[in-house]
Parts: C-alpha cells; sequence; structure tokens
C-alpha cells in the first residue's frame, strides 16, 4: 500500500466532513452564539487545509512527480496548483466578510464556491492524480514521501499541533451523526 498517497487521501476525507460541517452552519451564521465557532473554523482551515495539506502536497509530491518527469502540461498538477490559490484567496476572502465586514451574503457566496471547489479538487486528486503517483513512484520512493511529508508538518506547525488539527477536524463530523 501507498502509506503516502493513504496519507493525502486520509485529509481528504477530513476535510470534506470539515467542509460538511461548514455548509451546516451556514444556515446558521445570524446566530451570535455560533459566529465565534464559524470564525475559528475558517483560522482552522487556514491551518490545516492551506498550511498543512495544500502546502505540502505543493511542496512535497508534486515536485517528487516533477523530479520523475510528470510535467505540468501533461497531468492535473498546474490545474491542481491553480485550485490551491482559488481556495486560499476565497479563505482570505470568507474571513474578510464574516470577522471582518459581518458581510453574511459576501461569506455565504464565497463559502459556497469555495465548498464546491474544494469537492471537485478533492475529486481531481483522488481520481487522476493519485494513481498517477502510484503508478510512477517506487515503494521506496513512497517511503521517502512519506518521511519528507512528515517533516514538512514539523517545519509548519509541529507534529503535535498537526496531529491536534487531524484530531479537532475529525471531530466535527461526530457533532452531527444523529
Ligand atoms: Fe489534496
Amino acid at each position: 500500500m501507498n502509506r503516502a498517497i493513504q496519507k493525502l487521501k486520509n485529509e481528504h476525507e477530513i476535510i470534506l466532513s470539515a467542509v460538511s460541517h461548514l455548509n451546516r452552519l451556514l444556515s446558521l451564521i445570524k446566530e451570535r452564539a455560533l459566529q465565534k465557532e464559524i470564525a475559528d473554523l475558517l483560522e482552522l482551515f487556514k491551518e490545516y487545509i492551506d498550511l498543512c495539506h495544500n502546502r505540502k502536497e505543493e511542496a512535497v509530491l508534486f515536485s517528487e512527480l516533477a523530479n520523475s518527469g510528470v510535467s505540468k502540461d501533461d497531468s492535473p498538477i498546474g490545474v491542481l496548483t491553480e485550485e490551491h490559490q482559488r481556495e486560499k484567496k476565497l479563505l482570505i476572502q470568507m474571513t474578510e466578510s464574516f470577522v471582518n465586514q459581518n458581510d453574511y451574503a459576501s461569506f455565504t457566496a464565497n463559502a459556497k464556491e469555495y465548498m464546491e471547489l474544494i469537492k471537485i479538487h478533492i475529486l481531481r486528486e483522488n481520481n487522476i492524480l493519485f494513481p498517477i503517483a502510484e503508478n510512477i513512484l517506487s515503494n521506496e520512493k513512497q517511503d521517502d514521501v512519506c518521511k519528507q511529508f512528515e517533516k514538512y508538518e514539523e517545519n509548519a506547525v509541529g507534529i503535535g499541533r498537526y496531529q491536534a488539527l487531524n484530531e479537532i477536524l475529525a471531530a466535527l463530523a461526530n457533532k452531527h451523526t444523529d
């Protein structure tokens, strides 16, 4: 089994459940009691989705694939990198409209676009890029990619914080099991 790719797939599951949590909160954004929860969720997205996950894919996986001869033009890497940038921009706009301007209409529009983009983006990575990566990277290289992931997490937020983020975001799914 490709541990490196499986790790990213596990993170995708956590991201999708965190995004559905945001979707459930959207209809309640005007409730004061939930406003801190939404603002905190946006910070968690920045830390986990942007800083840990997306940038790790770019810095480690995409660059390993490029080193193995997978060009941006012949693979989805170029599109996926642009989508990461779009996600980041939308997250900044969401924070700006929700936290700084209390502009709920603009926040909701951006949040819907963000959630749609994440879903399409994850499908593209899981179904197109990851099979390419699994074909190209040897078992040895995959182990090396895993080690690079851990090094990246340590430098980005620290291993303890990375593990805590996984647990905090995964727990959001359990809030709505009823
Ligand atoms: Fe991803």
